[in-house]
């Protein structure tokens, strides 16, 4: 039984079961109480798609959409995933999709809940569970989605800005590629940029599904 690194949290962490299939793990994580997350969350999203996929895509965490349906990435940022991923000719049926926490990290403001970034004991306590979806998985190619996941995979030195699209050797997968995270895309200033971006996100994309073919 191995167990997941502990955050900040005096309840005890889960054992997550050793080589446990994604629905056992999907199933197991219901009950992680490894951070505080589980607290403010509505519940745990875990990682959906298919077993045996080739290409894993990782964002940083469930967004408030995510949260309230239990499914990763179907809110705004992942209809934009959907776009880009059908125009780099990926079928996201034939990908994993998942987060580096899973649990929505928000705030009140008014009637809104606004996304906070999970800190870095919060990503490290979640690891484990992405490790294990690694493992099962075992794709030729780990995408991350923007500098959490990437960070997460690949360490805080890494930036996104400098090394995004270069497809790096890994010992969690053939080729790891860090790009920017679909948030960011919607988030531009001015739709010739959101154009220009969502061009290059597009880009990288299609630079892991070359690698596949
Ligand atoms: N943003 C993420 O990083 N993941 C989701 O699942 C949704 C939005």
């Amino acid at each position: 039984m191995a167990k997941p690194r502990t955050g900040d949290t005096s309840k005890p962490a889960l054992s997550m079961p050793a080589n446990a299939t994604l629905p056992g793990l999907a199933k197991a994580s219901k009950n992680c109480q490894a951070c505080d997350l589980w607290k403010r969350g509505t519940q745990t999203v875990f990682g959906e798609g298919s077993p045996g996929a080739s290409l894993m895509l990782i964002g940083e965490q469930p967004g408030d959409q995510e949260d309230l349906q239990g499914h990763p990435f179907v809110g705004p940022a992942g209809k934009l995933l959907d776009t880009a991923l059908e125009r780099a000719g990926i079928a996201r049926e034939q990908t994993y999709v998942t987060n580096a926490v899973k649990h929505f990290k928000w705030e009140p403001r008014g009637k809104r809940r606004i996304h906070k970034k999970p800190n870095t004991a919060e990503i490290a306590a979640c690891r484990p569970w992405l490790e294990a979806e690694i493992a099962a998985v075992q794709p030729k190619i780990i995408v991350c989605l923007g500098a959490t996941a990437a960070q997460s995979l690949l360490g805080r030195a890494f930036r996104v800005t400098q090394q995004r699209g270069l497809l790096l050797k890994s010992k969690l997968a053939p080729f790891i590629m860090a790009t920017v995270h679909p948030s960011s895309i919607l988030r531009a200033p001015d739709e010739e940029t959101r154009h220009a971006e969502m061009q290059r996100f597009i880009e990288d994309l299609k630079k892991a599904a070359n690698r596949l073919s």
